[in-house]
């Protein structure tokens, strides 16, 4: 059996970000899996090519939420993870599902929390006028992007920037940050400290 630190990759989209954690130098880490709910997602076609396995559920196919998480929680119990990544993951999971996973799930955000929660971060950081924007890597609990801070990355937000250019920027970003982050907790360096995250050295 490998001893390596084993993660699953929630994604629903496009899997930028899951491909640069694959792709990362990270030795110790396994990708076990990729868990995807929507059917033409381009990240199903990134994890056949990178062959890692994935697992297609569609929450259109269940009658709740509950119903929904305890389908994930069963199939994916067999890879034995230690991290469940949200790389874009367009679902909200409710308490039954990270109070299971407690600690154990993290998500990424296209915005420096707390500025700029939920949809379209980037376009309203654009909107808003900010002259900085970023991403956050963040443990989930059981509120929407408010959970305790593991690391964040700083973008700058230029006049000529649109949603569209400070998305490409934002996930420059994002593929740096989310595989270093990882990294830390598979080396068991982020220490939680009431809402704080603390990085041993
Ligand atoms: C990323 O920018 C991530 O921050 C964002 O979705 C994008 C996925 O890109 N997540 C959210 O907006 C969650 N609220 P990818 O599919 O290319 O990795």
């Amino acid at each position: 059996m490998s001893d390596k630190f084993k993660i699953a990759i929630f994604s629903s989209g496009n899997g930028s970000n899951f491909e640069a954690i694959v792709n990362a130098n990270m030795p110790n880490i396994e990708v076990s899996l990729l868990f995807c709910n929507m059917k033409d997602a381009y990240v199903l076609e990134r994890a056949r090519k990178l062959s890692i396995e994935s697992l297609f559920l569609s929450h259109k196919d269940f009658d709740s939420r509950k119903a929904f998480e305890t389908e994930i929680i069963s199939r994916i119990e067999k890879y034995d993870v230690q991290l469940i990544v949200l790389a874009g993951f367009k679902r909200i999971l409710s308490p039954f599902f990270t109070s299971h996973y407690e600690k154990k799930v993290i998500n990424l955000h296209p915005s420096l929390l707390p500025a700029f929660t939920g949809l379209h971060a980037p376009r309203q950081a654009v909107d808003y006028g900010a002259k900085f924007s970023g991403c956050t890597v963040h443990y989930v609990d059981e509120g929407i992007d408010t959970g305790p801070i593991i690391t964040q990355g700083l973008v700058e937000i230029d006049d000529n920037d649109t949603e569209e250019s400070l998305i490409q920027k934002i996930h420059q970003k994002e593929h740096e940050i989310l595989p270093k982050a990882i990294q830390l907790i598979s080396e068991d360096r982020c220490v939680l400290d009431g809402r704080r995250v603390l990085i041993k050295s």
